[in-house]
């Protein structure tokens, strides 16, 4: 049985080895971003009242299938995670929980929306997905665009409507045209209601943003 002492400590030291093992990871699942899917989860959790618990480990291992890619292999992120856990004498029933959230929050192989049978895995996919909206969402998206050398914007270019995952991956788009295509469709993709609480805010945010920005473009303000 496990204590509640024993669960903050368990909590603690996998904070740590996340921390450490993602040192200076730069693929844009950076350990702040572990951080700030962890704190976002837990709000949610508290909204939702899910145990904090196996939510806390979920998004902590979240993207650990992410650390060395591992060809695809989907596989390799629960089983690092349940030898993490079990290695710490976490109970049974809660790391098959947290094993079974990680495979279908963390991989997003071929683009296929995997549904998330936990409570869990709904409340980390949403903390995951809000990070990648509003002003957090802004930054990530020039960052992720400067990366690739994508242009920031250019009128020319129309926002495209991928039919399949592999054309989305191999047209050339610009950053601006990537909250169209992808961003601006997550608020009606959220699992809780907490969840699409939060994303609505942030959806709001970002529409003002690209209406300052075209109002720029245009000379109008
Ligand atoms: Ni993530």
């Amino acid at each position: 049985m496990t204590t509640t002492l024993d669960r903050e400590d368990v909590l603690a030291r996998t904070r740590q080895h996340v921390q450490e093992v993602l040192g200076e990871e730069s693929t844009g699942h950076d350990w702040w971003h572990i951080e700030r899917v962890c704190t976002t989860a837990l709000a949610i959790a508290r909204g939702e009242g899910a145990d904090p618990f196996g939510v806390g480990l979920a998004a902590l291992l979240h993207d650990i299938a992410d650390w060395k890619f591992h060809d695809g292999d989907a596989s390799v992120g629960p089983q690092r995670a349940r030898a993490w856990l079990e290695g710490l004498g976490v109970e049974g029933g809660i790391v098959d929980e947290v094993c079974e959230t990680i495979a279908c929050v963390s991989f997003k192989g071929a683009g296929v929306e995997t549904p998330v049978p936990t409570l869990a895995g709904r409340i980390v996919q949403d903390a995951d997905r809000l990070d990648a909206l509003g002003a957090i969402g802004i930054a990530r998206t020039f960052a992720y665009g400067g990366h690739k050398g994508q242009p920031l914007h250019d009128p020319r270019m129309e926002p495209q409507q991928h039919a399949t995952f592999a054309e989305y991956q191999q047209k050339r788009t610009t950053s601006i045209n990537h909250f169209h295509e992808k961003l601006l469709l997550l608020k009606d993709r959220m699992n809780t209601e907490t969840g699409r609480a939060l994303a609505a805010g942030r959806h709001a945010f970002m529409e003002a943003f690209l209406e300052q920005f075209a109002d720029e473009c245009a000379g109008r303000k």
